[in-house]
């Protein structure tokens, strides 16, 4: 990779004020951090986007910035609290925004659920196949108040399965970081290949 850190964007998709979505991706992008990568956490209640506007989205200073750090990221850590089995409107309106940003990454997904989040884990698969990148083969959910509470992750359960996704985010996120660099100043006829410049 061109300066050998993964690149991680952690979106946080709640903006509840007390917010465990956000505590959760707050704890595992300090953990991506101190196993050694660059994160990058966008807080949509500390950051707000407006509602897409494909007429308006792009032409703002905050849109370029932002889209810049999609550009920049090599793994898109995705957290939604479960709302009517789907992902908040803040996420939604979040993906909306972006697609050949996306295309050739990995997509990493928390779900803050009473249910497992299944349905919401699959709405976000879904977006990131509609946007050519890549996601786990599984999804992470918890339960407010079993697995975390008062700011922190008190199930063994929920820790063995934060465990195995740091895991792969940096093992799975580095192999296809690298691919994509590959793939985009190749030659080949690869999906990457209309994104060449
Ligand atoms: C509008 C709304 C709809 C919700 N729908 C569901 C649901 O369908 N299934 C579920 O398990 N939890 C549902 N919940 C509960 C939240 O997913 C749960 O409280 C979550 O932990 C909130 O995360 P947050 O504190 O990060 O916002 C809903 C909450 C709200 C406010």
């Amino acid at each position: 990779m061109s300066d050998k850190l993964l690149k991680v964007l952690a979106v946080i998709g709640s903006l509840h004020r007390d917010s465990v979505t956000r505590t959760v991706i707050n704890l595992v992008a300090n953990r991506l951090q101190h196993d050694g990568c660059s994160v990058d956490v966008l807080d949509l209640e500390k950051e707000p986007l407006a509602l897409y506007n494909p007429d308006t989205a792009h032409d703002t200073p905050r849109y370029a910035a932002l889209q810049a750090r999609v550009e920049r990221a090599d793994v898109i850590l995705l957290g939604t609290p479960d709302y009517h089995g789907s992902i908040s409107s803040a996420m939604k309106n979040f993906l909306d925004h972006f697609w050949r940003e996306f295309a050739g990454k990995l997509f990493a997904t928390i779900v803050a659920s009473h249910e497992k989040g299944l349905t919401v884990t699959d709405q976000l698969r879904t977006v990131a196949r509609q946007c050519y990148a890549w996601s786990l083969p599984y999804g992470v959910s918890f339960v407010e108040e079993e697995d975390v509470k008062g700011g922190k992750v008190v199930s063994d359960g929920f820790k063995t399965r934060l465990a195995m996704l740091l895991r792969d985010v940096r093992v799975y996120g580095e192999l296809l970081a690298r691919q994509r660099i590959a793939d985009l100043a190749g030659k080949d006829p690869g999906f990457l290949a209309r994104l060449r410049k």
